[in-house]
């Protein structure tokens, strides 16, 4: 009869190997909790598509949001393991991470204004949104943004570079998807002025500490996170030769193009671009490439000295990954950002 006195219940995890415990109120998502905590637990989509949030279950209970079986493979599965951002603890559990489990940017809730929303081409809008309160990422991460009425969040990455600095004024790269709750709700009239909940700083995708040409490979609004992690790259000396690679379907697609001319006048080092259109018309002025930009990939000089960082549709993504792997690139100087979500499950 006193049950309304009770605390709300909580699961404590321990981590193997490490002196980490967590309490997770009832409902949070294991990764939601981790993350939370501050802890870097490796993480791409949060809606169990890319396998990224893999742990291994050595005791206790977990509800699942989604079977990790859409993620994992089955030897994984039978060896305990299962996706941290589906996984709601049922009782106190002690799981393994493969990775190390160091202390990052603790994930928290702000609440943003849209402040501008500029076409930037034919079906992406350039959006700024300033926040209640500083807020700290690395270029490369994203955002969830979550708009009045329309339930649950959408992932969009940052499109610039803060440089060391928490920053209260974001801007983000986002494609109109034609039938899509949040973009339809964007796109049908003039958003500015709205307020929207932002959930951040999400995602690993990051520049990496190294010497090698950079080959960056984008498609579409992929483009955002490319051009966060190139002015990262300015700020460190821009001494890295840079090809990038960028697919849009007409002319009408592309943008951002007087950012990236502004990037390269001020690179130090070699820095080629290669637009190119899948869908322009056959007898338009366009004089650049035509085709998949992935079909680029094998004429970038010197291939396999490169690092790369791609980013945008799940199936342009994994085509480069083989076409790189083939050409000699090694798993670990490859870096992926894919617009996931649960539709891409396998
Ligand atoms: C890491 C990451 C970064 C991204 N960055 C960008 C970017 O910078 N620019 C860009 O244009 N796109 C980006 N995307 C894609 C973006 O998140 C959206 O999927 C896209 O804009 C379509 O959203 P929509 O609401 O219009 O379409 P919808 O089809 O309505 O929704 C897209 C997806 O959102 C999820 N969803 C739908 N309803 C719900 C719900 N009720 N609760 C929870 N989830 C729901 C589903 O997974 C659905 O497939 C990114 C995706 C990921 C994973
Ligand atoms: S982050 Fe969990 S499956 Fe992608």
């Amino acid at each position: 009869m006193f049950s309304f006195l009770r605390k709300s219940k909580m699961n404590t995890v321990t981590v193997e190997g490490s002196p980490t415990t967590l309490d997770i109120p009832a409902g949070k998502t294991l990764l939601e909790a981790m993350l939370d905590a501050g802890l870097a637990m490796p993480h791409d989509c949060k809606v169990g598509s890319c396998g990224t949030c893999k742990f291994k279950l050595v005791s206790g209970k977990i509800g699942e949001l989604s079977p990790s079986a859409l993620a994992l493979e089955g030897d994984e599965l039978r060896s305990g393991f299962r996706l941290a951002c589906q996984a709601i603890p049922r009782s106190d559990l002690t799981i393994a991470v493969d990775a190390p489990l160091s202390q990052g940017i603790a994930i928290a809730t702000y609440r943003g204004t849209i402040v501008a929303a500029q076409r930037l081409c034919e079906d992406i809008i350039g959006l700024t949104i300033e926040l209640d309160r500083p807020l700290a990422f690395t270029p490369g991460q994203y955002a969830d943004l979550t708009a009045p009425g329309i339930e649950g969040a959408r992932s969009y990455s940052f499109a610039f570079a803060t440089v060391g600095e928490p920053t209260q004024q974001l801007h983000f790269h986002i494609r109109h998807v034609p039938g899509g709750a949040f973009t339809d709700w964007l796109f049908c009239t003039d958003r500015t002025g709205m307020e929207l909940k932002v959930t951040a700083p999400y995602g690993q995708f990051a520049l990496k500490d190294s010497t090698a040409p950079i080959l960056c490979i984008a498609g579409g609004s992929g483009l955002a996170p490319i051009i966060s992690i190139l002015e990262q790259a300015l700020d460190r000396g821009a001494d890295r030769a840079v090809h990038l690679l960028y697919g849009a379907r007409r002319q009408s697609n592309l943008y951002a193009l007087d950012k990236i001319a502004a990037l390269r006048q001020r690179w130090m080092a070699p820095f080629e671009f290669f637009p190119a259109l899948s869908d322009e018309e056959p007898d338009s002025d366009w004089a650049g490439a035509r085709g998949l930009i992935t079909e680029q990939i094998a004429d970038v000089a010197d291939l396999a000295a490169h690092e790369a960082y791609l980013c945008g549709p799940p199936a342009m993504i994994d085509f480069a990954e083989a076409q790189l792997l083939a050409a000699g690139l090694s798993r670990s100087v490859i870096s992926a950002d894919r617009f996931l979500d649960r539709s891409n499950r396998t």
